[in-house]
């Protein structure tokens, strides 16, 4: 695969139509951007988008230097990577995407999509490949050399994609050493093991979405920091699990515990045994007696007209059905409600802290 050179404006054209600065002191007919001081090209970029900008490294390894040079402090676009049907590397703007999207059809290579979605203008530029998998990280090292990623902000790896890819991928990710910050997975296949080694070698993960199968003995230890954590199967989850979840936000669906299981698990919050940092659990398709049980077996507190709770504020999409309040032993307020949502599953039931 060739270094992605998408098209560029004309500089001559950008330049004088955008820069008044550099205007002042460049004639129309010769463009000698090089010999412009060097806050006067990063101004210049500044302006371009990043396809125009790295189009611009490739021109000389002096244009090279310069763009890594005004990469130096750290990319300036929120770098975000899908593994699925559509694999891409993408950069965001404020209210642009531009994307390298790899595609195994050869005629489609360096062909310059756009369109919008949601108010947001779609740039995408088809690349090539015969091995996707492969391309990509090779791209995306290429990329991090010149514009020096301060992390990936949101990685979604379809595991089922490039199953033979897989190893490679896995090592890729481990060996590329930057943050995630929101880390999808998804696999129709238990793949405890691979997703246990990412998580051990991938820092900064803040957000974590977990839909895949994983057999019961499976133990999943949080990132630290956590704050966000989503478990689709959650078959493998028993009290002594769900204990040591952490994470400020957990969703769980498609689980086991008993009733027994979750009154245990609120009355460790009330006694602040654990999750001393959780802010809201949902946990959901549950019966409507699980909450019935759930409700005769721990202690309610009054409601506190002088206290606003936060489940006040909870999403207008989901219906609460029924809600009573709980207290931690710390004076800390919880309500512990259930709520319709339009999911199949219907009934959520859940804890919001505050
Ligand atoms: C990259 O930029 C150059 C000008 O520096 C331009 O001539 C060329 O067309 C651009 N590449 C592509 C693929 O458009
Ligand atoms: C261009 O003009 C700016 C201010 O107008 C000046 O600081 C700069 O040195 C000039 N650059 C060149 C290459 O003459
Ligand atoms: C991939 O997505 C395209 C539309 O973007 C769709 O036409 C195609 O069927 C999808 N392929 C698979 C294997 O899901
Ligand atoms: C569209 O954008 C708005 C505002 O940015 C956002 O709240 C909404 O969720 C978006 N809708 C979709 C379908 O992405
Ligand atoms: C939960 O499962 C683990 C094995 O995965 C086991 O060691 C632990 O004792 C179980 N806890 C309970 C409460 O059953
Ligand atoms: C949860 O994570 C925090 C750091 O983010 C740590 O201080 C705390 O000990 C952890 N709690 C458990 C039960 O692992
Ligand atoms: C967790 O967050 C705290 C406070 O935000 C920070 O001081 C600490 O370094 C973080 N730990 C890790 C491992 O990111
Ligand atoms: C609720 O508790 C009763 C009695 O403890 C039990 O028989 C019933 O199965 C529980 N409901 C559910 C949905 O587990």
């Amino acid at each position: 695969m060739t270094f992605p050179t998408p098209p560029l404006l004309s500089w001559s054209a950008l330049i004088l139509s955008t820069s008044p600065v550099i205007m002042a002191n460049v004639s129309k007919m010769e463009f000698p951007i090089l010999r412009l001081p060097i806050l006067a090209i990063f101004n210049v970029f500044s302006m371009m988008n990043p396809f125009e900008i790295i189009n611009f490294s490739t021109s000389s390894s002096k244009c090279r230097k310069i763009v890594k040079f005004y990469f130096r402090p750290g990319c300036k676009y929120e770098l975000q990577l899908h593994i699925m049907n559509g694999t891409a590397i993408s950069f965001l703007g404020a209210r642009n995407i531009w994307e390298y999207e790899f595609t195994s059809e050869e005629k489609e290579d360096n062909i310059l999509k756009h369109h919008e979605s949601n108010g947001t203008k779609v740039e995408k530029l088809m690349k090539y490949s015969a091995n996707i998998a492969e391309s990509l990280f090779n791209l995306l090292k290429r990329l991090d050399d010149l514009m020096n990623f301060k992390n990936i902000e949101f990685f979604l790896f379809e595991m089922g994609r490039y199953p033979l890819q897989n190893d490679l991928i896995i090592q890729e990710i481990k060996n590329f050493k930057k943050p995630i910050e929101h880390f999808e997975i998804f696999s129709d296949e238990d793949a405890g093991n691979d997703i246990i080694d990412m998580l051990n070698h991938v820092n900064g993960i803040k957000s974590l979405d977990l839909t895949a199968s994983f057999n019961k003995d499976f133990e999943l230890s949080c990132p630290p920091n956590l704050s966000w954590l989503y478990i689709h199967d959650s078959k493998w989850i028993n009290l002594t699990k769900l204990l040591e979840l952490n994470s400020s936000e957990i969703q769980i669906r498609d689980h086991e515990l008993t009733d027994m299981d979750l009154c245990a698990f609120f009355q460790s919050w009330i006694s602040s045994e654990s999750h001393s940092k959780l802010e809201k659990i949902e946990i959901h398709s549950v019966e409507r007696e699980t909450f019935e049980n759930i409700s005769q077996t721990l202690p309610h507190e009054e409601d506190d007209y002088s206290v606003v709770l936060k489940v006040n504020r909870l999403k207008t999409r989901e219906v609460q059905l029924e809600s009573f309040y709980i207290k931690r032993n710390d004076g800390t307020w919880a309500t512990i409600y259930l709520v319709q949502n339009r999911r199949p599953d219907g009934l959520t039931l859940g804890m919001l802290v505050g």
